[in-house]
């Protein structure tokens, strides 16, 4: 007797930008089958890529792929095709997001969504045209289970009076000098925000979702591998910021406190360390990627003990799966978890999702750029810059 199967909505899915973080997609479109009682797919049938061997790949890898394109505007001509996944460099946002919005498809762009704020206003402009098509931003770290758990405790309001917050991406990997140049650290490609655009919407989606908007900033930008190998022999100087500490004073209706973020590029140790945390002074709790199966936590009352509690956290994640509760979770799993809850929202509306937590929005990658040109403004003049 031939089992019941569950109506999927099959989501026909191009790929723009076939490198890094276009494989990544691939290969959570691979383990789809990893999640349970999801009524949607995503089945990519369209890549893209101005380097023919990055599609290659994608020939090789994923069976679904049907059309193979070097121009991204042939892919949008494609009535096929119902959603894009776009990751190129950042000096490509604007145009390639916008070109996207205007053929009527559903986009997951890669941060951060135009390569300044005068880019993202104006991606941001082509999205209020064009309310029938959904925009997300990509943004994983928040669906580990430890950030989920967090997530849980602000919304049921533990921490009382809250007495500050410390949030942070950091990698280590360019404190070797030898490591040759790449489009990440040149202006032209990256943007002048240096890691701030490359790594601050991490560190910024939960403390926006929780409404937690910086009311000003103080910036320390600090550039400190100066020239890296060009790949040709010679060498070519580094453009763009290694590392960020942003001083920000958060004002909500009811809380005033002291965030301080930092993105950095040359954290000695650190490799794809993102954290946050908390304190108030009724709960405080703690999330990092450098111990991805724990979270800390130290529940207060007046004159009792300041203990922290550290919890194996299971593997209970947005989207249920196949997975035990008594085994990891780690970053693939953050990428289908992420995918899953874009192509939720595809299927079942903004108000029909499975679970509650959604991609990061167009709103808060603006929200991001608002922070960094005041951040590089502070950096310039020494001052403390409104936003
Ligand atoms: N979410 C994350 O964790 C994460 C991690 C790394 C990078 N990113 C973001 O992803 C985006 C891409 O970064 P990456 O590390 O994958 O870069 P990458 O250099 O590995 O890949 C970019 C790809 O875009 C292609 N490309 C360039 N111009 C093109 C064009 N006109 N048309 C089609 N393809 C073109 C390149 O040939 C390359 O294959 C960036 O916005 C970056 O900030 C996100």
């Amino acid at each position: 007797m031939a089992a019941d199967k569950l109506e999927k909505k099959i989501i026909r899915f191009g790929v723009i930008g076939c490198g890094l973080m276009g494989k990544e997609f691939a290969s959570a479109a691979a383990r789809w089958c990893h999640l349970t009682d999801v009524n949607f797919e995503p089945q990519i049938i369209a890549v893209c890529d101005a380097n023919p061997a990055a599609s290659a790949w994608f020939v090789q890898a994923v069976p679904s792929v049907k059309y193979v394109y070097v121009d991204y505007k042939d892919m949008l001509a494609n009535a096929d095709v119902d959603a894009i996944y776009c990751a190129v460099p950042h000096n490509l946002h604007r145009q390639i997001y916008e070109d996207i919005i205007r053929a009527g498809k559903h986009l997951l762009g890669e941060k951060p969504f135009g390569i300044d704020k005068e880019a993202n206003a104006s991606i941001l402009q082509t999205i209020k045209e064009h309310p029938q098509v959904v925009v997300r931003s990509s943004s994983e770290f928040p669906f580990f289970p430890g950030a989920m758990q967090i997530t849980k405790w602000v919304n049921e309001g533990r921490f009382g009076r809250i007495i500050e917050v410390e949030a942070g991406f950091w990698h280590s990997s360019d404190l070797d000098p030898t490591k040759p140049i790449n489009w990440k650290r040149r202006i032209e490609t990256n943007g002048e925000y240096g890691c701030m655009g490359d790594l601050g919407l991490h560190v910024l989606h939960l403390p926006l979702r929780f409404g937690w908007k910086p009311r000003n900033v103080r910036a320390l930008l600090n550039k400190i591998v100066e020239k890296r190998p060009d790949g040709r022999g010679g060498m070519a100087p580094c453009e763009t910021w290694d590392n960020a500490i942003l001083a920000c004073d958060v004002q909500t209706e009811t809380q005033h406190f002291p965030m301080v973020l930092s993105t950095k590029r040359i954290a000695p140790g650190h490799a794809n360390t993102w954290f946050i945390r908390i304190q108030g002074t009724d709960f405080s709790a703690e999330f990092t990627t450098k111990n991805p199966k724990q979270v800390a936590s130290l529940p207060y009352v007046p004159g009792g003990a300041q203990a922290w509690h550290v919890t194996d956290v299971p593997y209970k994640s947005a989207y249920g799966t196949i997975t035990g509760g008594i085994f990891e979770f780690g970053f693939s799993d953050s990428i289908l978890q992420m995918w899953a809850a874009f192509c939720d929202e595809l299927a079942n509306g903004s108000d029909g999702m499975l679970q509650p937590f959604r991609c990061a929005t167009p709103e808060e990658a603006a929200g991001s750029h608002a922070l960094f040109t005041a951040a590089l403004e502070s950096n310039r003049s020494g001052n403390t810059i409104p936003l």
